[in-house]
């Protein structure tokens, strides 16, 4: 952006010029935060529009970045901010068998002195553990007669179902109660939806790079992936979706469209919308996790595809792993038109869930705490990121690509080509700062030069030395 700062120039190009000018010279250093909109309109004698356009400019020349809640940063070296690239998947569907590898991977992280850079597991510190253990005793003297009801059919606690309704407002709700199913976890939920809507040797589409969950469940009730090509700012390719299940009978879609894992992409509503349409027309089911729609970074939380879904095909997946507690094994699912087969494999697999748990959370979302802890918790997160980012173009091979999540808390990072991950990751687990390599979020071996990382913790002087470590590693073959 070499514009001259000249009279014939725009109020907010010129100051998009003189900014400019300050970065190129080194007065604003890389990493730097720019002074915040409301100074530089009064400093200026500028209205904020014309500020906020200025920095617009140089965000879409690549000269600083916005980090939401936050404000303009110089961004680090030009390259080490690219976001990873789409990459073709193959065109036929394939049996899964990550399990083994993955558990290894898993188990390997849990040993005492290993980094916690592998599972998506968020800090103790930032849960409101403290609170969730007072309700539990507060439900169980107010509630004595809850361990006497267990039901094998129950569709969960009213006074959650009414909490879950009460919370789908805020995106385009409410849902309908009669949909709703309480489980045991996320996990549990995604399960119990691929079991009502597929048979062993089906197709289903999933996300490329997915989940690695997602991968495992396909594995364990011999379900075949369809690798469906992944933006990294906005989702899933709805054309490569499109033209392949019309070559072949797709039985179900499974994806984030909220702040996906590992990308962490968004997709705008209107690529919602028409993945709803897409999938109701070729007769897809629709299986979505919206873990992360709490854990966004932007204003508002963004809707999940079960706002726009017309024809009960969307069966809308969640829990509150990643925002109360992991511990809690609470999740959810509105299941549209095939709630009565997915409460059919619910009784099966596990009967009703455990009612002083839903309660507990009944009561915290009913106190107002929960909002206030999650604005606090992507605050937390958000800055988790930054500086996780921040540590990584620091230590990382100039060419390396790092993902700019739309929320929650971890980073997908392409390597250069030449790099092997999986190799990569023995000499990492020596070093005690693991990782999860690329190909476990692919069934067909694709992203050998990626991986993930976890920004759960907040970004301690070890967590940036354990990045130091592993960028070493990287850097001396
Ligand atoms: C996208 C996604 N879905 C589900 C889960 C697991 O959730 P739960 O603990 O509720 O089973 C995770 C955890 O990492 C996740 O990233």
């Amino acid at each position: 952006m070499a514009t001259p700062i000249g009279p014939e120039l725009l109020r907010y190009e010129r100051l998009a010029a003189e900014l400019a000018s300050l970065i190129e010279r080194g007065v604003l250093a890389p990493g730097d935060r720019l002074p915040s909109v409301r100074r530089l309109a009064s400093e200026k004698r500028l209205s904020m529009s014309t500020v906020v356009q200025a920095l617009r400019r140089l965000e879409d020349a690549g000269k600083v970045e916005a980090r939401p809640q936050s404000g303009y940063y110089v961004r680090l070296r030009g390259p080490q901010r690219a976001v990873p690239q789409l990459r073709n998947t193959p065109e036929e569907a394939m049996p899964v068998a990550i399990s083994q590898r993955l558990e290894r991977v898993l188990q390997a992280a849990r040993q005492p002195g290993m980094a916690p850079l592998v599972a998506a597991w968020p800090a103790p510190e930032l849960l409101p553990i403290a609170a969730l253990n007072r309700l539990y005793a507060k439900v169980v003297r107010t509630h004595p007669t809850l361990l006497q009801s267990g039901s094998h059919h129950s569709p969960g606690e009213t006074a959650l179902l009414h909490q879950l309704v009460r919370r789908s407002l805020a995106w385009g709700g409410p849902l309908p109660t009669e949909e709703l199913l309480v489980t045991n976890s996320c996990t549990e939920a995604l399960g119990l939806c691929l079991r009502a809507v597929t048979q062993p040797g089906d197709t289903v589409a999933v996300e490329s790079p997915a989940y690695y969950l997602m991968l495992q469940l396909l594995e364990s009730l011999g379900l075949k992936a369809l690798e469906i090509p992944c933006d990294a700012r906005h989702g899933m390719s709805l054309e490569a979706l499109d033209l392949a299940s019309r070559q072949g009978k797709v039985a179900a879609c499974l994806l984030v469209p909220n702040v996906s894992n590992p990308l962490g992409s968004t997709m705008p509503d209107e690529k919602k919308r028409a993945l709803v349409a897409l999938t109701a027309a070729r007769g897809i089911a629709v299986i979505e996790d919206d873990i992360y729609g709490d854990l966004h970074f932007g204003d508002t939380r963004p809707w999940p595809l079960k706002a726009f879904d017309t024809t009960g095909n969307v069966m809308l997946c969640g829990s509150f792993s990643k925002s109360l507690s992991p511990a809690l094994r609470l999740g959810f699912v509105a299941a549209g038109r095939y709630r009565q087969a997915v409460s059919l494999q619910k009784t099966i697999c596990s009967g009703a869930s455990n009612p002083v748990t839903q309660m507990v959370v009944a009561e915290y979302l009913d106190s107002g705490a929960y909002e206030r802890h999650l604005r606090s918790l992507r605050r937390h997160y958000e800055t988790q990121v930054a500086a996780m980012r921040d540590a990584v173009a620091r230590h990382f091979p100039a060419e390396t690509r790092i993902s700019q999540p739309h929320g929650a808390f971890v980073l997908w990072l392409e390597l250069p080509e030449a790099v092997n991950t999986s190799a990569l990751y023995e000499r990492a687990v020596r070093e005690g700062v693991p990782f999860v390599p690329g190909e476990l979020f692919s069934a067909s071996g694709l992203y050998r030069n990626c991986l993930r990382l976890n920004c759960g913790n907040p970004h301690t002087p070890e967590i940036e030395d354990a990045v130091r470590r592993l960028g070493h590693l990287i850097t001396h073959p």
